[in-house]
């Protein structure tokens, strides 16, 4: 070794003794003729001073160090004199009274220094990769990501689960998000796809009878990008056979817990507490709540229905809603212009038609331009409806259901941040059960399943389905009292975090029988399914015992688990919004060769291939 010590262990203790570190240059500090320099690797930092005394050379060389030279120094452990002592770090009482300096490389100009206070763009991040790689709090949490990952496969190893690897190249079936695909040289003309998730396989893995299979495994979607997505990210990935939700549930609360005391030394209370997909759409608008702070969504769809109010009453008559929320006591931070803002931040993000807004006064009257709409005892029904007090601030938004979701969900995370509502040490977990199995697309006419068809509908709610068969295909489109997919609850389960969905799973059917009655109903034929997902159904035709799994987003568990606010943040090489790689400057042209190997002819001419 170069190094008989790292930047980050010498204390008080090892006073006296000799040693020898190596690591970079973070700051070189000239006191009238006394230098110092702090030695940093990822262990920490040690100053090391350099003291007048005949060695000219080594004066010479630390005066010529600039920040990032990577150098070897070897030195006595020395008190540093009272004064300057450093606190803040865990050397601080120490430093190393150099004797020689080697200089084991240079390095050029940086683009930025990984010590210093302000961040440069992202993207000078991204493309200097090992600078911002170098940077403590970088570091810190790929230290964090790895002791994650360490603490969960000995809890899997722990559990009886195998960790299996399941391919990369593998066929391409529709599931969510678009496919990255892979050309195949060999046949040509045909393409592989990366997966979207081990789904398939792990499913069949179960029917291979593996029984708990667990992967950390590395996914692919060609999807739009925001702070919580990467095209290219990595599941916690897990199945079981013979299980029904709760023994999921209980296998992925005991992980939390376990994580939680490992690695933030916390207790997490178990149970996880639950609700259902419906109340937290009731309650929050949205199907991973941030529960970390109130300002529930309210309901006044029945009061409006006696509104002169057009903009309400119009809304509750054709079947909407009216909802609102209550910020309390903030209606003094709130200026005309403020809420114009949130007026067109709503309009503009999620294509509302706009909020109504009231105002409590000092006695808890209600105020605003629209409050000329509402008689006295109207005013006072929603008063008491949002429970307003004094100096209250009401958001009102009257849509159909689901945009009066999407329009309050926004508001109500907009302004707990907004107003502090939020404690940004609090770690609060739940449970989100029983989801719809379907969704009704309205554009393309259809239903589509939420989760993916293989998901296994609740016992109690398979009548919504066993009358399908009676049906013809054209009254299947809307609901009746009978056949009403809509109805439908699955067994499905999503662990949210701080509002985030840190992960999501199901029970999978098992029985051929509701399976093709699934795909019937999902407009996908017997040839279709066969053709897509042939393999699983034979699978499933051999034996295949009740199974059900969850697979948990890692990159976004590192991101809640260290209190950060973006998932790129938590990956050593991550991709810009563009789906870019900055540093190695992926995706880019390639030799007219390989494409002409592969069959491929790139249509467009603004091709760069060479
Ligand atoms: P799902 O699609 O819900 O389920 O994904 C599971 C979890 O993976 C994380 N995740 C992502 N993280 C970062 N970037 C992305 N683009 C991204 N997409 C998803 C989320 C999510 O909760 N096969 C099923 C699981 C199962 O049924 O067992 C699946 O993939 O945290
Ligand atoms: P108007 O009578 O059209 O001027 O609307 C009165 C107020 O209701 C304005 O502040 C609008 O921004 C607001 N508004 C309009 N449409 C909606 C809606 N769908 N939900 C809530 N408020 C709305």
């Amino acid at each position: 070794m170069l190094r008989t010590k790292t930047c980050g262990e010498l204390r008080k203790s090892d006073l006296g003794v000799r040693v020898t570190l190596a690591g970079w240059v973070d700051s070189v500090r000239d006191h009238s003729g006394v230098l110092f320099i702090n030695l940093r690797d990822r262990y920490g930092l040690t100053q090391i001073v350099f003291l007048q005394g005949g060695n000219d050379e080594m004066f010479n060389t630390v005066r010529s160090l600039h920040p990032e030279y990577v150098v070897q120094v070897t030195g006595t452990v020395q008190l540093r004199p009272e004064g300057i002592v450093n606190k803040k770090i865990p050397t601080g009482e120490i430093e190393l009274n150099a004797e020689t300096i080697t200089v084991l490389n240079r390095t050029e100009i940086v683009p930025f220094q990984p010590s210093a206070p302000e961040l440069p763009a992202e993207e000078t991040r991204l493309r200097y990769r090992y600078l911002d790689l170098r940077r403590p709090a970088m570091q810190k949490t790929l230290l964090l990501r790895h002791r994650m990952t360490k603490v969960l496969r000995d809890y899997f190893d722990e559990h009886g689960f195998v960790e299996i690897e399941t391919p990369m190249l593998g066929k391409s079936t529709p599931e969510g998000a678009r496919d990255y695909l892979v050309p195949s040289r060999v046949a040509l003309g045909q393409f592989y796809a990366l997966p979207q998730s081990p789904q398939l396989y792990k499913q069949i893995l179960m029917i291979a009878g593996y029984d708990r299979y667990f992967q950390i495994a590395r996914c692919f979607r060609d999807e739009d990008l925001r702070a919580d997505r990467q095209p290219e990210f990595t599941q916690v990935d897990l199945e079981m056979s013979f299980v029904d939700s709760e023994d999921i549930i209980e296998i992925i609360s005991g992980l939390m817990s376990r994580l939680m005391k490992e690695v933030l030394g916390r207790e997490l209370k178990l149970p996880i507490p639950r609700m259902s997909y419906d109340e937290a759409m009731e309650r929050f608008g949205h199907d991973a709540p941030d529960l970390r702070f109130g300002m529930e969504l309210v309901d006044l769809t029945d009061l409006a229905k006696e509104f002169e109010f057009r903009v309400f009453r119009s809304v509750a008559d054709s079947g909407g809603r009216v909802r609102a929320i209550n910020a309390k006591g903030v209606a003094g931070k709130y200026s005309r212009k403020d809420i114009d803002g949130l007026n067109n931040w709503v309009i503009e993000q999620f294509g509302a038609k706009g909020i109504a807004w009231l105002k409590a006064d000092g006695q808890g009257m209600l105020t605003g331009p629209i409050a000329k709409n509402f008689t006295e005892t109207q005013l006072q029904q929603i008063a008491e409806r949002l429970r307003v007090e004094a100096d209250d601030f009401l958001l009102f938004s009257a849509d159909t259901f689901a945009a009066t979701c999407k329009v309050l969900n926004g508001l109500r995370r907009r302004l707990g941040l907004e107003l502090n509502l939020i404690d940004p040490n609090e770690m609060n977990f739940c449970w989100v059960v029983h989801f719809p199995m379907f969704d009704w697309d309205a554009e393309e006419q259809r239903w589509i399943a939420m989760h993916h068809p293989f998901t296994a509908p609740l016992e109690s709610d398979l009548s919504y389905l066993t009358t399908a068969e009676a049906e013809t295909t054209a009254s299947k489109t809307a609901e009746s009292e009978t056949f009403a997919p809509g109805r439908v609850r699955a067994q499905a389960y999503d662990l949210v975090l701080n509002g985030f969905e840190a992960g999501g799973g199901t029970i999978r059917i098992h029985d051929s029988h509701i399976q093709s009655k699934v795909f019937d109903l999902l407009g996908l034929s017997a040839e279709t399914a066969k053709e897509q997902f042939g393999f699983l159904l034979n699978a499933l035709q051999f034996g295949a015992p009740p199974h059900g799994g969850i697979a948990l987003g890692l990159d976004r568990l590192v991101m809640l688990f260290g209190g950060l606010d973006n998932i790129r943040d938590c990956i050593a090489f991550p991709k810009t919004t563009k789906a870019a790689d900055l540093m190695t400057g992926a995706p880019s042209p390639v030799a007219v060769k390989q494409l002409e190997e592969l069959a491929i002819q790139i249509k467009s001419d603004n091709t760069k291939n060479v």
